[in-house]
């Protein structure tokens, strides 16, 4: 590693992002306690359904224990309405392939797995760090059979939704839509802001104690289909049937959310605005510290989208990068004068005692899903490479993000000077 000089670190950790209260959770999380409904039914949870779903702008909202279980029962519904209800040991894709998103946290795809469908990833655009819409073409071509999409808006940043959509009507394809990161992140599509969150056939935020506002968990299932929330309600409190006796025609699940938890997203949700301006003075902050250094902020398509900017990231120029390997679970690099790379910079960072990620490793590189199908702008991203020919250009833009780039420090009560020294680190890192 560099020497970066003295430097004094934090007293207090400063956190990547974490929860921020107000108090109401409080009075919220009371009433629950005081008024008996400390179970998975009460006001708490009526009533942030009712003002979520009209926040977003969708009819329906269905309040989870979490994101995932609000992915998991939106594919489920997706995998049924596509291919019939299946039987209870068999999932609803059983047979079946999915087009996913590829970088992106591994809630979004394992819910495909829970079904036993087949993800089959689709590369990341250089514009939004998103799905990119001519490798989604590129995949119907291949596999014009698929019938489902999910799509994640990677830290807080909407994918290029118009595009998407067009292809997937193209191709009598549905939409999951992942809004977890980027509740309160607007999209133009058609000359209207939306929000995400309502830009899908199913669409799942998630109150995890990162996201820009928290439970400390739960998440919802977003719809403007009266039927499908009512399904989804159903299996989320074990599919009960309307008999005296517990009578089950379905396979149920235990994923509502509790009224407790519902009380302290209530009580957060009223500075959900206010947590938004916060985390794009950070990130505006980021931008202008780091003119003239080989370093960008991560994108987004200004004329048509207003992130949520939960996580402020950057990508090292590829000329500013010093060699860097990454194993499984390990990472080598050396220093050189001028350069840096990401975990230089997170060692600078963790030295000031904060908190800086990797960018979200993609899931066609991860273990777990390594013989899964891949699709790249240029068509098929597996077995492209070759010992005798040499390729010029990036193909896998996934992958490259991931080796360039890194999150840093979002957390929206960190301090200008708190900033201004993560700024300075980062830098004495180029020197
Ligand atoms: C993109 C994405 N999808 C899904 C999830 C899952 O949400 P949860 O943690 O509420 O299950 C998360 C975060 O946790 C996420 O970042």
């Amino acid at each position: 590693m560099k020497n970066i000089g003295d430097i004094k670190p934090f007293e207090k950790k400063l956190y990547l992002s974490s929860p921020t209260m107000h108090g109401e959770e409080l009075k919220y999380m009371t009433e629950a306690y005081e008024t008996n409904w400390m179970s998975t039914v009460g006001a708490n949870i009526n009533t942030l359904e009712e003002e979520v779903a009209a926040y977003v702008g969708v009819k329906y909202a269905v309040a989870l224990s979490c994101g995932t279980a609000a992915l998991h029962l939106a594919t489920k519904l997706a995998g049924e309405k596509l291919y019939g209800q299946a039987r209870p040991e068999v999932g609803t894709l059983q047979g079946h392939k999915v087009f996913a998103t590829d970088m992106t946290f591994d809630a979004t795809i394992n819910p495909i797995a829970y079904e036993n469908g087949e993800a089959v990833f689709i590369d990341t655009e250089a514009d939004t760090w998103n799905m990119n819409p001519d490798a989604l073409e590129k995949a119907f071509d291949m596999y014009p059979d698929v019938k489902l999409v999910v799509v994640a808006h990677l830290y807080g940043t909407p994918a290029k939704m118009d595009k998407i959509k067009k292809i997937c009507d193209a191709h009598g394809a549905l939409i999951i839509e992942d809004a977890a990161e980027s509740l309160g992140a607007e999209y133009k599509l058609d000359g209207a802001w939306v929000q995400t969150g309502s830009l899908g056939n199913y669409n799942c935020i998630s109150f995890n104690g990162n996201k820009i506002i928290t439970g400390s968990s739960g998440g919802m299932f977003l719809t403007d289909s009266k039927e499908d929330a009512e399904k989804v309600r159903k299996w989320s409190t074990q599919s009960r049937e309307a008999a005296p006796w517990y009578q089950h025609e379905e396979i149920g699940y235990n994923y509502r959310m509790s009224n407790v938890i519902a009380g302290v997203v209530r009580g957060q949700f009223p500075y959900l605005g206010e947590h938004i301006a916060q985390k794009k003075a950070i990130y505006e902050r980021y931008k202008e510290g780091f003119k003239g250094l080989p370093i960008r902020m991560n994108p987004f398509d200004e004329a048509n989208s207003k992130p949520n900017f939960w996580l402020s990231c950057a990508l090292i120029d590829e000329e500013a990068m010093s060699p860097m390997v990454r194993g499984d679970q390990d990472y080598l690099y050396t220093s050189e004068k001028g350069k840096t790379n990401p975990h230089e910079l997170l060692e600078a960072i963790a030295m000031l005692n904060a908190e800086g990620r990797p960018i979200w490793k993609p899931m066609h590189l991860q273990p777990i899903y390594r013989s899964h199908k891949f699709v790249t702008a240029r068509g098929n991203g597996r077995g492209q490479s070759n010992a005798y020919i040499s390729s010029d250009s990036i193909s896998d833009v996934g992958a490259d993000i991931f080796r360039r780039g890194l999150c840093l420090p979002s957390d929206n009560k960190m301090t200008p000077d708190q900033q201004d020294a993560v700024i300075d680190v980062i830098k004495r890192c180029f020197e």
